[in-house]
This record gives C-alpha cells, sequence and structure tokens, in this order.
C-alpha cells in the first residue's frame, strides 16, 4: 500500500476544526499510510479564531504559516495562492487537501490544480445559488478544480451531479475525470468526539456566564452580508435585543470580530445599548470546546454561519437563520431551520414558534454516521493504488 504525503489548507477558522477530525483519524488509523504537512495560510490570525482550535483539538503547529491576514479579496487570494504554490514546489506532495468555501479552500485548489497536484475537496457540492456570496465562486471553482470531491449530503451530491459530474467515473480519477462521494459530514465526526469532552472539560463556563441549561439562546453573526450592511445589522441585533428584553431571555453572543468592529463603528448607539443591556451576553469568539457547551445546552441557535446551523441539528437545537438562503436545505426541508434574512417580523414569529413548549421536532441522521474522516483516507489510499 502506498504511503502518501498530503498538504492540508487551511485558513480560517472552521476549516481548522474540520482538518482536526482528517488530522485524528490519521492519527488513529491511518500513521503508517500519510505524512501530514499542515499549511495554514493566516487568513484569521487572531488567537481567538486560529491558535485557540490548535491548542484544544491537540492539532501539531502548522508546518508553513503563510502570514497574509486581512485583505480584499483579490489580495488576499493572490497572495495565498502565491505562498502555497511556493510551498507545494517545496514539499511535491502526492495530493493537497482543501476544505469548504473561504479564500483559503480557493487558493489552495488554484494553486494545486496549476502545478498539476490532485486536489481533494471536502465538503464539496455545497451551493446557495447565490454567486454575490464570495464563498460561492471558491465552492464551485474548488469543485471543478478537484480529483476527489467528498459530498457532505444528498443534496451537495446532486449539486454535483447537476454540473455535470458523474458518479459512474471510473478509475483511474483525474482533473479531466473526477470522482464524487457521498461521505457525510466530518464536523459531525469532530462533534461526536468532542461533545463529552466538552461537557467534561467546560462545564464551569456556563457557570461562569450565569446561564442555566436549555435556557438561553446563543447567536454568532459574521456574515459580510449582515456585518456589512449597517440597515441589516442595526435590523438583527436591535430584533435580538427588543426579544431579550421583552422575554427576559439571555442571549449569549460570541461575536467574530468583524461583527464587533461594525457594531462599534457602524452603529454606536445601538453598540452601546446592546452592551448596557442585561440580557445580552456579547464577548470574543469562544474556543471550540466552549462552542460545543453552549450549542449542547442552549434552548435555540440564532446564527449566520454555515457550521454552526449544522452543529443546531447534531445537538437538536432549532435554529433561526439569518439569510435568504442556504446551502443546509435539508434543515430547512426538515422544519427545524427556518431563513429569515434579517426580516424582524419573521425572526420574532419563528422564534415564538420554537420556544412554544412541546413543539415537536424530529432531527433525523443527516450528516453521516461519524466516520466521515476514515472513509475520505480510505479512498484517498485507494486513488493511488489504483494509478
Ligand atoms: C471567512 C470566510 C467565510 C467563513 C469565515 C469563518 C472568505 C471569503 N470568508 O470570513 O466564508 O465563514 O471566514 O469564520 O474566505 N479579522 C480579524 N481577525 C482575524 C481575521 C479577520 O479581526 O483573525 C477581521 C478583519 O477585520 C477582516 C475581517 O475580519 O477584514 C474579515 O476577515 P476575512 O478572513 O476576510 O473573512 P471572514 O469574515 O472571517
Ligand atoms: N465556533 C467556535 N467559536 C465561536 C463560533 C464558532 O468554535 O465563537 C465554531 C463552530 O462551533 C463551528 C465553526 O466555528 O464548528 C463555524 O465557523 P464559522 O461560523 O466561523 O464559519 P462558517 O461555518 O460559517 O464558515
Amino acid at each position: 500500500m502506498s504511503h502518501l504525503k498530503i498538504v492540508n489548507v487551511v485558513g480560517a477558522r472552521p476549516q481548522i476544526i474540520k482538518s482536526s477530525a482528517i488530522s485524528r483519524a490519521i492519527h488513529n488509523s491511518f500513521s503508517e499510510s500519510f505524512t501530514e504537512i499542515l499549511v495554514h495560510t493566516g487568513q484569521h490570525y487572531d488567537k481567538e479564531l486560529s491558535a485557540v482550535f490548535f491548542d484544544e483539538l491537540e492539532l501539531n503547529k502548522p508546518d508553513y504559516n503563510l502570514g497574509v491576514g486581512s485583505a480584499t479579496h483579490g489580495r488576499q487570494t493572490s497572495m495565498m495562492i502565491t505562498g502555497i504554490e511556493e510551498v507545494l514546489m517545496i514539499e511535491k506532495p502526492d495530493c493537497v487537501i482543501v476544505y469548504g468555501d473561504t479564500n483559503s479552500t480557493l487558493a489552495g485548489a488554484l494553486a494545486a490544480s496549476k502545478l498539476h497536484f490532485p486536489v481533494i475537496h471536502i465538503e464539496a457540492g455545497l451551493r446557495s445559488f447565490n454567486k454575490t456570496m464570495p464563498e460561492e465562486l471558491n465552492r464551485i471553482v474548488s469543485d471543478h478544480a478537484s480529483t476527489l470531491l467528498f459530498a457532505p449530503t444528498n443534496a451537495a451530491f446532486k449539486n454535483l451531479m447537476g454540473e455535470g459530474f458523474k458518479p459512474e467515473n471510473s478509475p483511474p480519477y483525474t482533473i479531466d475525470n473526477p470522482k464524487i462521494y457521498l461521505t457525510g459530514d466530518i464536523m459531525y465526526d469532530n462533534t461526536l468526539f468532542f461533545a463529552d469532552l466538552a461537557e467534561r472539560k467546560k462545564t464551569a463556563f456556563l457557570e461562569q456566564l450565569h446561564v442555566q441549561r436549555n435556557s438561553f439562546i446563543l447567536v454568532t453573526i459574521h456574515r459580510d452580508l449582515n456585518t456589512d450592511d449597517v440597515q441589516r445589522l442595526e435590523r438583527i441585533f436591535t430584533t435580538l435585543k427588543d426579544l431579550a428584553e421583552e422575554k427576559e431571555i439571555t442571549f449569549v453572543m460570541p461575536l467574530h470580530p468583524r461583527t464587533t468592529i461594525s457594531l462599534r463603528a457602524k452603529t454606536e448607539k445601538l453598540n452601546n445599548e446592546l452592551l448596557n443591556c442585561r440580557y445580552i451576553k456579547i464577548m470574543p469568539p469562544v474556543s471550540y470546546l466552549e462552542m460545543t457547551l453552549l450549542e449542547k445546552n442552549c434552548r435555540m441557535i440564532i446564527t449566520d454561519s454555515g457550521g454552526v446551523q449544522k452543529e443546531s441539528h447534531f445537538f437538536k437545537k432549532p435554529c433561526i437563520v439569518l439569510r435568504k438562503e442556504t446551502e443546509w436545505t435539508e434543515l430547512v426541508k426538515n422544519g427545524t431551520a427556518t431563513l429569515v434574512d434579517a426580516d424582524p417580523e419573521k425572526i420574532r414569529s419563528e422564534f415564538a414558534r420554537y420556544m412554544q413548549p412541546g413543539i415537536d421536532l424530529q432531527y433525523p441522521g443527516f450528516y453521516g454516521d461519524g466516520k466521515a474522516a476514515e472513509f475520505i483516507l480510505g479512498e484517498i489510499l485507494l486513488l493511488f493504488d489504483n494509478r
């Protein structure tokens, strides 16, 4: 059997978290088969968005940190491509793994495919069908530059077929003869692995926040759509503050720095009201285990995050999604997540509906069996055994 050198490209918070599922599976089940080189583009650089995950998820430190930082899309992505290309020319890996849909994903996929290294895309096939979202272009381009595409859901798999990917392709797989798989979600692997650990290690966190189990609302907001448009930002946060005060329910809000910066700069008065509201707890981003604990113990989640939408399902919590559309369509069809855009009336009516005592919500297993990472690594090995 082959021994493969893989380059793992990460950059933003959710990718560091996702890559930990692959690193753990290599460590536990495939250590003879893979050598992993971790490249961090530096897209996220604050401790709360990056270093905290390396410590907590016991990840090896990156072999390369490109230190790219924040910039416009073109500048940021081009600096990443330059840096990743240099690493690939030094390391000459067998293949390159990219995750999700950020600019780091796009840069990894472009740098690798142009140098003819096979690209493995984990979380392939997701589509919002809204190309004004930066992530949508990143997804489409990354998928079409990939050799193995691992779709986490039926909907994602169907999207790939809709774009001409053929499930019946046979080996040897190449960028021109790619292979698509339905795998389940590596984020579910992580949740299954870390949920109990979060309870054991972080229970005191709930006490520090002075919140009771099953009695608070968890909120995350970071998408450019909501942070950069001051009207949406104001509408959302005013509605959440009013709801918290009317219902006398605590809203726990670990906020991405992008959101904190916008609130401060664009809505000073509202920002002060939020900070002074006894029912609103705004805080910097929390660690993955803290977040897992909050998700597990909250009453409901309100978010514009992709990952947090799915985690709401893993923990059987209703989810209000502050977007017009979502890639995780099965959640909406299932009636446990609702798209409310930034509409105060919809936020209020869905909030009231999900707070009803005894509301009957079901959470079927949409996201696999918690072993997606092992499956993916097995298939990567086959790619090379079949050459
Ligand atoms: C990025 C991804 C988004 C993903 C999110 C996960 C793209 C286009 N977007 O969005 O898909 O959902 O990560 O969290 O790739 N900033 C800091 N500290 C940091 C990093 C960023 O303060 O460590 C601030 C800066 O003001 C920066 C802004 O956040 O300009 C946006 O950062 P950026 O990495 O461009 O996008 P995200 O909004 O984080
Ligand atoms: N997350 C975290 N701390 C936080 C907010 C989110 O650890 O304060 C985790 C969350 O549990 C999920 C991932 O970050 O695993 C989602 O990332 P994010 O919302 O930044 O990006 P998206 O999934 O929307 O791309």
